[in-house]
């Protein structure tokens, strides 16, 4: 059964062999009062949700599709944060569980030798300056073998075992997971960002380096200088100076 070594979170777990999402599911029941805490977890989703309303691909068996339901008593400007400790969280674990040396691609993925092997979709229901709760989703890619990737992904895709050539048994990662993403939370909640800031930075993808970032109406070229104490990318380019970037993707390119 579940070694599960925390204090609140996931004392309670509703885990679905099949579902269509675990973000579904965990809304539903957050609406129905379930409590901070709750941990929704699936061995496969038929619509697995991702950023930007892509699909995010959940074959039955081959990853950690799940979902925590969470009650934050901070204001909503602030729920990005949790996304970015969330990743900090998925970059220690497969530090510590996996031979991997993970990167955190601003602010949501988590890859592994450039390609993606982990994703976060944090989503908030606020009602004016109060946060009702906050669905934390997280899927890894876990045992996937090159042709469990669909093909328009597989070239940037990838998989805990295809990159460390290990067989991963998700009950203990997901156990582990719970434990970290507890100690953080609690530490987040008691003190802020900066219990996280210089982790996520030394997990930073192209920190330092030159990229592209695409927002809603502009494409920006800069250099990505690091994370602000509210966990706004900060980049700095001749024109501007250093600019706070709340939201938008770092373009994807390959070395
Ligand atoms: C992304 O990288 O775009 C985010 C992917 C998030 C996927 C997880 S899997 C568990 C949870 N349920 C979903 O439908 N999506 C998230």
């Amino acid at each position: 059964q579940w070694g599960l070594q925390t204090n609140w979170l996931g004392k309670q777990i509703i885990h679905k062999a099949t579902t269509n999402s675990t973000q579904q599911v965990a809304h539903q029941a957050a609406r129905e009062n379930a409590e901070h805490g709750t941990v929704i977890i699936a061995d496969e989703q038929t619509e697995g949700k991702g950023r930007m309303e892509r699909h995010w691909h959940s074959p039955k068996n081959k990853g950690i599709w799940m979902s925590l339901i969470l009650r934050p008593p901070i204001p909503p400007a602030a729920a990005p944060q949790l996304t970015l400790l969330t990743a900090t969280v998925l970059a220690d674990v497969i530090t510590e569980y996996t031979t991997a040396s993970p990167n955190i691609k601003w602010p949501n993925d988590l890859l592994i030798r450039d390609k993606k092997t982990a994703g976060i979709l944090t989503e908030m229901q606020a009602e004016q300056d109060r946060i009702k709760y906050v669905v934390a989703g997280i899927g890894i890619n876990v045992n996937h073998s090159y042709d469990n990737f669909p093909s328009e992904i597989s070239n940037k895709a990838t998989s805990l075992k295809l990159e460390t050539g290990q067989d991963l048994q998700v009950v203990p990662i997901i156990q582990h997971i719970l434990r970290c993403f507890e100690r953080s939370y609690d530490a987040f909640i008691r003190d802020g960002f900066s219990t996280i800031k210089n982790k996520w930075e030394s997990y930073g993808y192209k920190i330092g380096e030159a990229i592209k970032i695409r927002t809603n109406h502009e494409i920006l070229e800069a250099t990505f200088t690091g994370i602000a104490e509210d966990g706004a990318l900060l980049v700095h380019t001749d024109s501007d100076g250093t600019r706070k970037m709340y939201s938008g993707e770092i373009e994807w390119f390959r070395k």
